[in-house]
């Protein structure tokens, strides 16, 4: 680890983008998505939800439950405590009765599914009862055919002793009798008859011929002479070097069975959870993890592949429990190292209409060694990248992980998947070297080194990384999830239709408020969800579009119409500057309206169809204020007047004298008291006799000449002092009263 490749656990959380096309006008709550009819929420949950921290997109929020640390117990259930898995042995059988116990937990329905016969198997299982056996307690070796099958009900057991390579009576310690010996394995047939030959005639109960050196895998052979009746068989370099240390500390004793497996069968497990809506499975698009159950003979197969089904293992805990839209299959196959006959078996099952509904395959097939060379490679039978290696990519992009690169390989489950047109690839910690450039993936594929442990029995837990499996989980299982999930394009557009980008996109799904991100440059935001009633919501410039009540029921898109624009009010009645008489009866009248067809709050001085206020003379003011549901506010004011009932009983021209009194009279609808004349009124200007026009500046009535207001019997008077001076001129007499109301006429003086 520490190379630039790798991941160190819980470096995560980068930004979903995507786009798809859009369904749903919003503002109208009515509107249907998918066929699916919209549900108008009341908004209340979001309120609430807003102020509280907000919850992770789905993406982050399954990645974070990953634990490699769960998928580590897988492997040690199927590598220690179950052991090497050889295709057609129970073992192979009982990795698949875990693996779908597991899943059968987990809601799956589970079918272990037989196939063959494939070749004979011969092999022993060598335990201890009275030693740790380093690797794990279930070691298995090659049976010989020449020796004694001895059945799991005839277990041979015995003490240990090392007998070098027993060509000569003076290997073997005196104490053989009744002992297991072990020797060094050659090459040559005809040391090995010797050494079997000699052990037999020693006592010995059994025979191991494991390799000295060489870190080799246990061999396959059989004795050309003296068939013995003892169980014979051949140990890896491996069980050479873990029995002689054990030797070295005192007693060993080991416990072994031999047993031929003639034309087994070996066995798949598949499990499925089948889509929400489609509980037949008929119809829902299939998204499969594969892993390989079995392993070579003598390796306990801890990287290749226990570590595959623990990824698988815990990609379908988390996954178990959302509401999914796609069908989930998780399979374990058989017979992977015999040909990727499993595989094969299980494709060959799958009618033309269920291979059409796979979204694709993801192979996870040694997926978190410690070999530090190794890094993680999406590797496909053309070389070429194709949608399960590019989802990988995308999951990598999201969590921060670079280190992914595709190249070209077969030699998994995938090929089997590819072969009949399921888009796939071998997800793999491989010391993988691509081709020197110019030389491309695509027809050449590169080379690789495999760690020392690989189809060796030293594959054992001590050849599994967490943190590897982590970004295996992280990576390759992001992708699976977000491919389980819907995808639904978030777009967010002004009500003008123009597209906002950087608007932050909210659900509520039914447990909080989300952040599902931002929109892009066009406006859109790719989201995943699980099978859920969602509230959509988004704010721009304070201005919020909500109450998006979306039934998520396969991948769809929903639009945001954020309303930017302010409400509209048409005021009918008081007009600007209209005018009503004192005490008249009018209503106001007015309505506001949202350019989303939503409607908007409308306020006004007095309720639509009220009275209005016409009790006190003067100028009022009106006012309506409209709020639209996001928030967009307006108004409008204006002014009306309430005058008094104005009778004139004066001409609008009039012939006078100057310097005498002139009485104006007038009539204001009963007796409102003297103070009806408004402040610095009434006034008169000099006007020109023919033209009218003003000739001076205008002065008031008023003062020391004694002008003078009286109400007598329903008429007001005021006489005016005109003055000696005006003589002959023609003025305009102004009278302006408190209701705003002003009233004229020019008189010609005498
Ligand atoms: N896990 C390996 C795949 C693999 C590929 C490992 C490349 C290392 C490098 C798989 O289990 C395996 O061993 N496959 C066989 C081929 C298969 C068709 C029998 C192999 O690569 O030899
Ligand atoms: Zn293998």
């Amino acid at each position: 680890m520490g190379s630039s490749f790798d991941h160190p656990r819980r470096l995560r959380r980068l930004t979903v983008v995507g786009g798809l096309a859009a369904a749903l006008a919003l503002g109208t709550v009515s509107a249907a998505i998918g066929g699916v009819p919209a549900q108008g929420s009341s908004g209340a949950g979001l309120t609430a939800a807003a102020t509280s921290a907000l919850l992770k997109d789905y993406d982050h929020e399954i990645i974070d439950q990953f634990d490699s640390a769960n998928s580590v117990n897988h492997i040690r259930q199927l590598a220690v405590n179950i052991g090497p898995r050889l295709n057609g042995t129970p073992q192979e059988r009982e990795g698949a009765e875990y693996i779908g116990g597991i899943l059968k937990s987990y809601g799956f329905d589970v079918t272990l599914q037989s196939w063959g016969p494939v070749s004979t198997k011969n092999v022993a299982k060598v335990t201890s009862p009275n030693a740790d056996l380093p690797g794990g307690p279930n070691w298995q070796m090659a049976a010989s055919t020449s020796a004694k099958f001895t059945g799991n009900d005839a277990a041979v057991e015995g003490q240990v002793v090392y007998a070098k390579t027993g060509q000569s009576a003076a290997d073997f310690p005196a104490d053989t009798a009744g002992k297991i010996v072990l020797m060094d394995y050659s090459t040559t047939a005809s040391v090995r008859n010797t050494a079997v030959i000699n052990a037999a005639s020693q006592g010995a109960v059994a025979v191991i011929l494991a390799y000295a050196t060489g870190n080799n895998a246990p061999p396959s052979f059989t004795l050309t002479t003296a068939q013995p009746n003892i169980p014979v068989m051949g140990g890896g370099s491996a069980h050479s070097t873990w029995i002689k240390s054990l030797l070295d500390k005192g007693p060993l004793t080991l416990r072994v069975t031999t047993n031929q497996y003639v034309n087994p069968m070996g066995t798949n497990v598949i499990g499925i959870r089948h889509a929400v809506g489609d509980p037949d499975g008929t119809k829902a698009p299939i998204v499969m993890v594969g892993a390989h159950i079995d392993s070579v003979l003598g390796a306990p197969g801890a990287h290749d592949d226990a570590s595959g089904n623990g990824v698988s293992l815990e990609i379908a805990r988390v996954l178990s429990q959302y509401p999914l839209d796609k069908e989930l299959r998780i399979g374990g196959f058989g017979g992977e190292e015999g040909g990727l006959l499993g595989a094969r078996a299980y494709v060959n099952t799958l009618t033309a209409a269920e291979k059409a509904r796979f979204v694709g395959e993801w192979q996870m097939d040694m997926v978190g060694t410690p070999y530090e060379p190794a890094r993680l490679w999406a590797l496909t039978p053309n070389g070429q990248s194709n949608y399960v290696v590019q989802e990988a990519y995308n999951a990598g992009a999201r969590v921060g992980f670079d280190g992914l690169r595709n190249c070209r390989l077969g030699q998994s489950d995938h090929q089997a998947f590819f072969d009949v047109g399921i888009p796939s690839s071998l997800f793999i910690w491989l010391d993988y070297r691509p081709p020197a450039p110019p030389a491309v993936c695509g027809p050449t594929g590169g080379t690789y080194v495999t760690e020392p442990q690989y189809h060796k029995p030293t594959d054992t837990m001590d050849n599994i990384s967490p943190e590897r499996l982590q970004v295996t989980l992280d990576v390759v299982g992001g992708a699976v999830a977000h491919n389980a999930l819907n995808a639904v394009t978030v777009s967010a557009v002004s009500d003008g239709d123009q597209p906002l980008a950087g608007a932050p996109v909210r659900a509520d799904c039914g447990n909080g408020l989300r952040d599902l991100g931002t929109t892009g440059a066009d406006g859109r935001l790719q989201a995943v969800l699980p099978h859920a009633t969602c509230d959509f919501t988004t704010t721009v410039d304070g201005r919020v579009a909500n109450e998006r009540g979306v039934s998520i029921a396969g991948d769809q898109a929903v639009k945001m119409t954020v309303d930017l624009t302010k409400p509209t009010i048409s005021l009918t009645r008081p007009t600007d500057g209209a005018v009503f008489e004192l005490g008249t009866a009018a209503t106001a009248s007015y309505r506001c309206d949202d350019n989303l067809a939503g409607v908007a709050t409308c306020v006004g001085t007095v309720p639509d169809g009220s009275a209005l206020d016409t009790s006190t003379v003067g100028f009022h003011e009106f006012t309506v204020n409209a709020t639209d549901k996001a928030g967009n506010a307006t108004d409008k004011k204006v002014t009306y007047q309430v005058v008094y009932p104005w009778k004139a009983y004066f001409p609008e021209t009039m012939n006078g004298k100057a310097n005498s009194a002139v009485p104006i009279k007038f009539g204001l609808g009963g007796n409102r008291g003297l103070g009806v004349i408004a402040a610095g009124y009434p006034v008169s200007q000099p006007v020109s006799c023919d033209t009218g026009k003003a000739t001076g500046a205008s002065e008031p009535t008023s003062g020391p000449g004694n002008s003078k207001l009286s109400y007598e019997d329903g008429q007001y008077s005021y006489v005016w002092k005109t003055d000696k001076s005006w003589s002959g001129t023609c003025r305009t007499f102004e009278l302006t009263l408190n209701d705003g109301s002003s009233h004229f006429t020019t008189i010609s003086l005498k």
